[in-house]
C-alpha cells in the first residue's frame, strides 16, 4: 500500500536525519514505529506526507510510493486528496477559536460531495465526547479531546492511510486507552495506520507489524507480537529491562544510558 524506498533526508542542506529508511506499509495493518527522542520519526512522517519542505528539509535520495505510484515531491493535499494519505501532526493542530463541528467543516475544504454532515456524525459516533461539544470552541477542549478532533478532522479527508505522530502524548492512561481502542476500531474499517508513538507498548498492542528507529536507520523490524517479546525492545522501549514495566519516562532515562547495540 505504502512503501517507502531508501529514503534520505536532510534539514537545511546539512543535517543528517533519515539516512536510508526502507519500510512497507501493507493493506489493512496497523504499522508501529517506535524510537528514542530525535530519531527521526516525525521527519519520516513529514517527508511521506509531502510536508518536509515546511520544515526546511529535503528528501535527498529515494523514493516514496503509494499502491506502486511515487507521491515524491508532491505537495501535502495533492497526497491527500488523490493518494488518500493524510498525516495527524504530533501537536495536535486544531482551530482553537472555531467550534469542534466548524474543525471538522475546515478538515473538509477540499471535499464538494454532500456527504460531509453525515460523515461528521460518523466522527461523533467514534469519539461521542466531540458530539457532545461540537458547538464549543476547540480552544476549550481537553488534550484528549484534542487529540479525538485531530483524528476526527483527519477522518473527515476520507483516508486510505493514516499517519499518526504521537497520538497518546500527555494524556492520562485511561484516555490513551480509549484512544488506542478508537484507532483500532478505525483500523477495522480498512484504514490502513502508521503509528509513532512513545507508548510502545500500548501501540504494539494493536498493531500488526513495527519497526524500531535508531539515528534515522531501522535497527530492528518484526510482528508486533514479537517485538513485544523482544528482549532489546523490552529493555529500551517498554521499560522492563531491570524491573517489569516501569514508567515510560524511566525508560527514556535508561535508554540515555545505554546505547541500542
Ligand atoms: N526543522 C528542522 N531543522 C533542523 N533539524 C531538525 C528539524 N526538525 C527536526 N530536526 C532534527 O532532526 C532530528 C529528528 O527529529 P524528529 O522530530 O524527526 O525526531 P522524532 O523521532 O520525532 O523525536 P521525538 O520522539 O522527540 O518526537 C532531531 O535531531 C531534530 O533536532
Ligand atoms: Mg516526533
Amino acid at each position: 500500500m505504502l512503501a517507502i524506498e531508501n529514503l534520505r533526508v536532510v534539514y537545511h542542506d546539512v543535517i543528517s536525519v533519515l539516512n536510508g529508511i526502507s519500510l512497507t506499509v501493507q493493506e489493512g495493518e496497523i504499522l508501529v514505529i517506535i524510537g528514542a527522542n530525535g530519531a527521526g520519526k516525525t521527519t519520516l512522517l513529514r517527508a511521506v506526507a509531502g510536508m518536509i519542505d515546511f520544515y526546511d528539509g529535503d528528501i535527498i535520495e529515494g523514493d516514496i510510493k503509494v499502491e506502486g505510484t511515487s507521491i515524491k515531491g508532491l505537495d501535502a493535499t495533492d497526497i491527500m486528496k488523490r493518494h488518500g494519505l493524510t498525516y495527524v501532526m504530533e501537536d495536535r493542530p486544531v482551530f482553537w477559536y472555531l467550534t469542534i463541528e466548524e474543525n471538522l467543516g475546515a478538515a473538509s475544504f477540499s471535499r464538494w460531495d454532500k456527504k460531509v454532515k453525515a460523515d461528521m456524525e460518523a466522527v461523533y459516533d467514534y469519539f461521542p465526547a466531540l458530539g457532545a461539544m461540537r458547538h464549543k470552541k476547540a480552544g476549550y477542549a481537553s488534550g484528549g479531546e484534542q487529540q479525538m478532533l485531530a483524528i476526527g478532522m483527519a477522518l473527515m479527508t476520507k483516508p486510505k492511510i493514516l499517519l499518526l505522530d504521537e497520538p497518546s502524548l500527555g494524556l492520562a492512561p485511561l484516555i490513551t486507552e480509549e484512544l488506542f481502542r478508537i484507532i483500532k476500531q478505525l483500523n477495522d474499517t480498512g484504514i490502513s495506520i502508521v503509528l509513532v508513538e512513545q507508548n510502545a507498548h500500548a501501540a504494539l498492542e494493536i498493531g500488526t507489524r513495527g519497526y524500531v528507529i535508531e539515528l534515522g536507520r531501522i535497527v530492528l523490524e518484526g510482528k508486533a507480537k514479537d517485538l513485544i517479546n523482544n528482549k532489546d525492545v523490552r529493555e529500551f522501549y517498554l521499560g522492563s529491562g531491570e524491573k517489569e514495566r516501569k514508567s515510560y519516562r524511566d525508560a527514556k532515562r535508561y535508554k540515555r544510558r545505554k546505547r541500542w547495540l
